[in-house]
């Protein structure tokens, strides 16, 4: 790039703090199994994310086992947990975080007038009591501990760095000053920094982290301001997922630090190479697809449209690409193999997607590509990973689809007909519905009687073309309990159908895991009194 870039050895490292599987988790609809929350807590450290933040482990048991099966199996990364500043969600992160060779326990208080009125029902001086005692125990359990000032852009300046000294005093390691509601603004949120890091006592010896949301659409700018404000951490999340609006994206934040690194002087020790397959692998398992124009991993972030556009990249690409395609790990869509493939090609294909099957996984996604050869003239690399995010997705559920059949078309009722293999029985029912994929979730139901709410119903097309696979997400939701279940075939009622089942499979997993809980969490008390 024409950039004159100051050298490696003149740059600042940025700590990569994520938050998917906390704040990212915690947006309405996005929550995560404990299998696929293990599997992308492997793609960050294996990404090079300085910080995973895996969860709240006072939550629920459910997101206790999981931070600290993460912590358990970490390998570079420094394994956080989030806490409220209050003894016994410290007490719990503590044990959950405490399998990781570098463990860290992140506590917030709110600190501006308006939570500390309504929300709080506190003074300033009551909550700066409350984090003497909150840091103090912390620190005792571990030595990495972030303190967090939760609505840090609301809170006078006086009073945040009163908060802050506080902090520090009792032995917070990192100081995070959260734009919680994403108000901020670049050149605010850098005064902010700059302010508190002159002012308070003790500033020098700690690391100040940005955490900015995306309300106003300006969460990478500002965390990127917080940068020349003096943070060096910043808390950001695969495809901005996070509360509201979301969080600033990870992906974002690191390829504008990489490509602007002329008036940036900063890095990180992300492989970006592998931005796209992270984002993939937290879009399938949220549910929450990336928009087509979404920055750096959008399907369109490198396509070139116009005739203008595509003459300037074919004579030189940096007429009109900042950044490589390749450099986030956007591969050339190939055209792999047909029927007529065999099944050690294939192999050979799924190693060079990243896939280690075993042999009768393998063989169970072999016979899938072979129908989806026989039904489908080109196959891509999507298509297979598709095809084999689908059989991982799918594995070892109860419920399964054998056979569909719609009757469809203007003229109405819709029908559907539908086999299901219920613990090894064959089930047939048909329903009717307004419309094809009502009639089929109906057939479902009269297989599967149960009292879920559909709250999402979202259709990809994997590749181009009129024969492309279709992949459904179907979000479902009972008693408070949301599952997402995905489905990838050439017929979309035939994906919409195996995502609701799912789905469904996925719900009864949880209410029974939900049960079980419910009985520990009785004993527990019991055990108390
Ligand atoms: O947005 C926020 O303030 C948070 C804190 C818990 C760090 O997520
Ligand atoms: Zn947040």
């Amino acid at each position: 790039m024409s950039s004159i870039a100051p050298s490696t050895a003149d740059k600042q490292n940025v700590i990569i703090f994520d938050t998917t599987l906390r704040d990212g988790e915690q947006s309405a609809g996005a929550s995560m199994t404990y299998d696929e929350k293990l599997a992308v807590a492997e793609l960050l450290d294996d990404m090079g994310v300085d910080v995973i933040e895996a969860g709240f482990p006072i939550a629920s048991n459910g997101d206790f086992e999981a931070v600290a099966e993460i912590a358990r199996r970490s390998k570079r990364a420094v394994i956080a947990g989030l806490a409220r500043a209050i003894t016994a969600d410290i007490a719990r992160c503590g044990e959950a975080v405490k399998f990781s060779a570098r463990p860290r326990i992140h506590t917030f208080v709110s600190t501006s007038p308006i939570h500390l009125q309504f929300q709080m029902k506190k003074s300033l001086d009551q909550v700066i009591e409350i984090i003497n005692a909150t840091v103090a125990q912390a620190r005792n359990l571990v030595d990495d501990v972030e303190w967090s000032a939760m609505d840090a852009t609301r809170t006078p300046i006086d009073d945040l760095c009163r908060c802050v000294e506080a902090a520090i005093r009792c032995g917070a390691t990192t100081i995070n000053l959260p734009d919680t509601v994403g108000y901020a603004t670049p050149a605010e949120y850098e005064a902010m920094f700059r302010n508190v890091i002159t002012r308070v006592p003790g500033a020098d010896k700690v690391i100040f982290s940005a955490h900015c949301h995306d309300d106003l659409g300006l969460s990478t700018a500002n965390s990127l301001a917080a940068l020349a404000g003096g943070a060096r951490q910043i808390e950001c999340t695969i495809n901005g997922l996070g509360e509201r609006a979301g969080n600033a994206a990870l992906e974002e934040i690191v390829m504008a630090i990489r490509t602007r690194g002329d008036v940036m002087p900063y890095q990180t020790n992300i492989k970006t190479p592998m931005l796209v397959q992270a984002s993939k692998l937290v879009a399938a398992v949220s549910g929450f697809a990336v928009q087509y124009n979404k920055a750096i991993v959008g399907k369109n972030a490198f396509a070139h449209e116009s005739g203008i556009h595509q003459d300037g990249m074919l004579k030189n690409a940096e007429t009109y690409e900042i950044m490589r395609p390749e450099d986030v790990g956007v591969r050339e869509t190939s055209l792999v193999m047909g029927k007529h493939s065999g099944r050690h090609a294939f192999r050979e294909k799924l190693i060079e997607l990243g896939y280690e099957l075993g042999e009768n996984a393998l063989q169970d996604a072999f016979n899938r590509f072979k129908d989806l050869a026989d039904r489908k003239k080109l196959v891509y690399d999507e298509d297979i990973e598709a095809l084999v995010e689908n059989e991982i997705a799918h594995a070892g559920e109860r419920v399964r689809v054998m056979a569909l059949t719609v009757i469809a078309g203007t003229g109405g009722p819709q029908k559907a007909i539908i086999t299901m293999d219920v613990d090894g029985r064959h089930e047939t029912r048909e329903a009717t519905g307004s419309g094809p994929v009502d009639a089929t979730f109906n057939a479902i139901k009269a297989i599967w009687p149960h009292e879920a709410k559909l709250v999402l119903y979202q259709v990809h097309a994997v590749t181009e073309g009129t024969d492309a696979q279709a992949e459904v997400s179907v979000r479902l939701e009972e008693s408070g309990r949301i599952a997402t279940g995905r489905g990838t075939d050439v017929d979309t009622l035939v994906s919409s159908a195996r995502a609701y089942v799912s789905a469904l499979n996925k719900l009864t997993v949880r209410r029974q895991k939900g049960a079980a809980e419910d009985l520990a969490e009785k004993i527990r008390v019991n055990d108390r009194i």
